[in-house]
């Protein structure tokens, strides 16, 4: 197992809270009917997105994450009896400026400290993950955005991971991949990576054949693993 040089991170999920836009209408005066479900569209907009890019990379009618992260909230809405435009719009709007957990920063402060190379490697477009790393201040701690749009395909398909080792010009061994999505982390793991599954959601694990390596409940814990696997 060579020297971690590089940690490349997903983004949603994992960096950015993809629950925020529903959470935060919910708390939205005149929004009290939708304060009711806004949990179970949030959970359907994030299961049909995730079911909509595994359905489209295995048909290969890919279109981009922001037609599909539309597309499956009008699933989500449609199925919680919410289907209004203007709520839609709100929700969508808010999308492009989700919050970061709350250790992020932080963590990849930490990392640049370190100099440790940090990246990701995302499903959303370069679009959505430029407004994501701006909103959350991020920018000049990330050595590289790479997104699937430069593939056509959505992860865990290898071409996407492929284009960690195009990018940063390492060997798949070389790099800490780490996802809060158990599908993402083992796909990863699966491709080559040493993987960290960040198990926000206390879940189980994936009945796949990639293992991540470890497992934590957040970010925290990142530097001094990464220091670990330095020495
Ligand atoms: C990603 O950011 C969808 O969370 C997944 O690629």
């Amino acid at each position: 197992m060579s020297a971690i040089r590089a940690c490349v991170f997903d983004a949603y999920g994992t960096l950015f809270d993809v629950n925020a836009a529903a959470r935060e209408v919910a708390g939205k005066p005149g929004h009290e009917t939708f304060a009711l479900v806004w949990q179970q569209v949030a959970q359907d907009w994030r299961a049909k997105t995730l079911q909509y890019t595994w359905l489209r990379t295995i048909t290969g009618d890919y279109v981009d994450f922001w037609k599909i992260t539309e597309e499956a909230l009008d699933w989500a809405l449609e199925a919680s009896d919410q289907a209004e435009p203007e709520l839609r719009e709100l929700l969508l709007g808010l999308f492009w400026s989700l919050k970061a957990y709350p250790e992020v920063r932080p963590v990849l402060q930490a990392l640049k400290d370190r100099d440790v190379p940090a990246a990701i490697l995302s499903n959303g477009t370069k679009e959505m993950l430029a407004a994501a790393v701006d909103t959350a201040g991020v920018g000049d701690s990330l050595a590289a955005v790479m997104s699937v749009e430069d593939v056509g395909t959505y992860k865990p398909a290898p071409q996407v991971y492929d284009l960690v080792g195009e990018t940063l010009g390492l060997d798949r061994d070389e790099v800490l991949f780490v996802s809060s999505n158990g599908w993402d982390a083992a796909g990863a793991a699966g491709y080559g990576f040493d993987t960290l599954w960040v198990n926000r959601a206390r879940e189980p694990v994936d009945r796949l054949p990639g293992k991540p390596r470890r497992i934590a409940a957040d970010l925290r814990g990142l530097p001094g693993i990464v220091a670990e696997l330095q020495a």
